[in-house]
């Protein structure tokens, strides 16, 4: 083994990190190559720096006039230069602020500076190949969102295990989680959790009471011998249209919750700042009891997985988002797109108590829905997939999750437009089943 990664390894091997890690993760460190030369270059390289393959003219990175002026606010640098591995440090210290806020009860220094990567996909990615060998369990809600089983089992080879997302009360399943985690414990030395909320496809995130159950019981699981690594994906984090809903994310309960739980928080600004192709995504760490070594050791290996895939994140992305965040009238913006996001979400359940969706009640049943993008009908004596196909004969897309869930993604639909498709949806269904 490459010797700094193997003193990477000796440094998280008196940590839960050194236990969870894959036969990959152990394998992963930076290398000193041409990023690391480079990063020092620009510290030191006051006279000429012909370290990195970039074309430079008079200092600033050479870029084509036409496309400059497409980006007036941006300077060639931020336009067009790679950004470091792991993100634009500014951008990687604004995004740990937004964290903070959002997420009152953590304190700064409790978890790593934000990683930045190409997307949340890639944080998913990236937690699955340092922390998941072939055969290696993943416990996820049987509501989920279908990349994690092309990443889980087509790339690294692990098995989803799934408990029913709902109570039979209409809640999320914590009894259900609670089984599944004392099987585990009973077989498993190591297992990884992915929560989802608010969650794709539901649309449902748990209540207060329920999210503090679940650290509980996470917690439980661990003083009973099982190390944890709990990946938080909150995509669309923020979008928290009930009272009781949970809104913090489950990371700040795990963060300094036990010795035996990593927690992975993979984030972004994908869904949360309305930038679906700038592929930013952020992931951050934490673990009771790790040291700032540890934590720098933890982003090391993070970093080779980076920079052994994909590289880098776009520079350009990173650079408007920055700003974005920077401006004066961004929380606000932000504020009146929740308000946009929440009116949509109204306008649904309002329709769901109308005459149409009663008539149709018995064959669409709506599951819990209270945050988010989506909701979802569980269809019973139709085939979903067959009422997705009928309603594209008249027009309208949704997603059919196998032959039980169609999802709608009431995000995408102006208020105005909602009634129309709901009645549309309601009436293919009646006469499909005829
Ligand atoms: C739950 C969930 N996680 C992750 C992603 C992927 O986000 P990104 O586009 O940033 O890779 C999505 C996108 O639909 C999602 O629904």
């Amino acid at each position: 083994m490459n010797p700094l990664a193997q003193q990477l390894n000796t440094t998280l091997d008196t940590s839960v990190v050194g236990r969870v890690l894959s036969q990959v993760g152990r394998r992963m460190f930076f290398p000193k190559g041409i990023v690391a030369q480079a990063a020092e270059a620009s510290a030191k390289a006051h006279r000429f720096n012909a370290t990195v393959g970039m074309a430079v003219g008079k200092g600033q990175p050479i870029t084509l006039p036409s496309l400059e002026k497409q980006l007036p606010s941006l300077n060639t640098k931020e336009a067009v230069a790679y950004a470091p591995t792991g993100g634009f440090p500014a951008l990687r210290q604004a995004w740990e602020q937004q964290i903070l806020q959002k997420n009152p009860s953590l304190k700064q220094g409790d978890f790593t500076l934000p990683m930045v990567i190409p997307g949340l996909t890639a944080g998913i990615f990236h937690a699955e190949e340092l922390f998941l060998d072939p055969g290696d369990e993943v416990l996820i809600a049987d509501m989920f969102w279908g990349n994690y089983r092309l990443i889980i089992e087509g790339r690294r080879e692990a098995k989803i295990k799934s408990f029913a997302y709902f109570s039979p009360d209409r809640r999320f399943n914590v009894a259900g989680f609670a089984e599944a985690l004392k099987d585990a414990a009973s077989r498993l030395k190591k297992l990884m959790v992915i929560l989802n909320f608010p969650n794709n496809p539901s649309g449902y995130t748990p209540t207060k009471d329920d999210a503090a159950a679940m650290a509980r019981i996470l917690g439980e699981t661990a003083d009973a011998g099982l190390d944890l690594v709990v990946v938080c994906d909150d995509a669309y984090f923020g979008l928290f249209f009930e009272e009781d809903c949970e809104t913090e994310s489950l990371f700040a309960k795990l963060a300094q919750a036990h010795e035996k739980i990593l927690a992975v928080k993979v984030d972004g600004a994908t869904k949360e700042d309305l930038v679906w192709g700038f592929r930013v995504g952020f992931m951050t760490y934490a673990a009771k009891g790790l040291s700032p070594d540890q934590h720098t050791a933890l982003l090391q290996k993070t970093m080779g997985t980076i920079r052994s895939s994909v590289s880098s994140s776009p520079g350009i992305s990173q650079s408007l988002l920055l700003k974005t965040m920077n401006s004066p009238t961004y929380q606000q913006e932000k504020d009146e797109f929740f308000q946009v996001m929440k009116e949509r979400y109204l306008r649904v359940k309002t329709l769901l108590e109308g005459p149409e969706a009663q008539a149709a009640r018995d064959i669409l049943v709506p599951l819990p829905f209270n945050s988010g993008y989506f909701m979802s009908f569980a269809c019973q004596g139709i085939d979903a997939e067959q009422l997705r196909l009928n309603l594209l004969d008249e027009g309208v897309g949704t997603i059919a999750i196998g032959t039980e869930y169609l999802r709608i993604a009431f995000s995408s639909i102006d208020s105005e437009d909602m009634e129309p498709l709901f009645q549309t949806i309601f009436q293919a269904a009646r006469r499909l089943a005829g």
